[in-house]
């Protein structure tokens, strides 16, 4: 079932390698993942609850696990035994310290368990996370999610799959305009009174708009991912103090790009437009950037991010 695709192995399959090992980690920090959650529930599971050492990072609802620590270090490890001279940027090891350098070296960026919270509390939305850049520019995506038992793989210019099989948006999802679209955004953790307003009155403007519905599901990575799958249409971060990270992004921007969605970011970070003045979809859009949105296709990115935004 979790199988590499032919696809991604055959001859021209460059990152093969990178690729094989990638899986081999994601998989491995996943099983840690599927041994807590299912326990949660269960009396096997009061006794998991203390061996989970929950260490808090910039507030109370942002925290690691020991079990997001050991993943991190078994992916880190595991990737450095074969790719000694490739760069890492884990989430954990960076923690609340300034984000590191994305540099022209090959460079691994990883979330050991995205949808910390998920997880903790035995909600399936949670899974592995491993991106991979070269030149600055994020070329691969491994995301394993092992309590709905899926694993995505997204390779640059090869496409994306779920569970061995190509995913590519519908031409059904081109007709779709906010009205009939599934909005998804994360609260994070922002606690301020001013980053809850900004956040707030974007989603009151969003069912002011009319859309058909909205969704917070607790894990960036599987956002993008469900995009990339056209579960969601439209998701957006980064209205106030919430946007995502690096780990976030890098994985789940290959997959959902190669599956035929946009991305950029929400606010006006580094957009390319091209000569009609609209911005070019996917080509701005960078892993370091404080805001995003991500839809099924431009125009519905558009016309969200004008209602977020508070446009006309
Ligand atoms: C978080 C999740 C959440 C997003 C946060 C992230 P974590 O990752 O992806 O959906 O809103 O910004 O930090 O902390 O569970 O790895
Ligand atoms: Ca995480």
């Amino acid at each position: 079932m979790f199988d590499i695709p032919p696809e991604l192995l055959g001859e021209d399959g460059i990152y093969r390698k990178e690729l094989k090992i990638a899986v081999e980690l994601a998989l491995k920090a996943g099983a840690n993942i599927e041994e807590h959650c299912k326990k949660v529930g269960t009396k096997a599971g009061q006794q998991s609850e203390t061996t989970l050492q929950i260490s808090t990072k910039q507030n109370d609802a942002d925290f690691a696990t020991a079990i997001d620590i050991l993943n991190e270090k078994i992916i880190t490890e595991g990737l450095l035994s074969h790719f000694p001279h490739h760069q890492i940027i884990g989430e954990e090891s960076t923690g609340t310290g300034s984000l590191p350098e994305l540099t022209s070296d090959p460079t691994w960026i990883i979330d050991p368990i995205d949808g910390t919270t998920n997880f903790a509390s035995g909600l399936p939305l949670t899974c592995v996370s491993i991106g991979f850049c070269q030149n600055q520019i994020p070329v691969m995506g491994i995301v394993y999610a092992p309590m709905t038992q899926e694993l995505f793989l997204g390779v640059k210019n090869k496409g994306s799959f779920r569970n061995g099989i190509p995913i590519c948006l519908s031409p059904s999802t081109l007709a779709k305009t906010l009205k009939d679209s599934i909005v998804l955004f994360e609260f994070g953790y922002a606690r301020s009174e001013e980053s809850i307003d900004k956040m707030l009155n974007a989603v009151k403007r969003i069912l002011q708009h009319g859309c058909r519905t909205t969704r917070c599901l607790g894990s960036g990575v599987l956002d993008l991912c469900y995009v990339a799958m056209g579960r969601l249409d439209v998701i957006y971060t980064g209205v106030s103090e919430e946007g995502w990270k690096p780990w976030d992004y890098c994985a789940g921007m290959v997959i959902v790009q190669e599956a035929g969605g946009c991305i950029r970011s929400l606010q006006n970070e580094n957009d390319e437009f091209d000569d009609c003045g609209k911005v070019v979809p996917g080509s701005s859009f960078d892993i370091y950037s404080k805001s995003m949105i991500c839809a099924v296709h431009p125009g519905l990115l558009e016309e969200c991010r004008n209602t977020v935004l508070g446009f006309k």
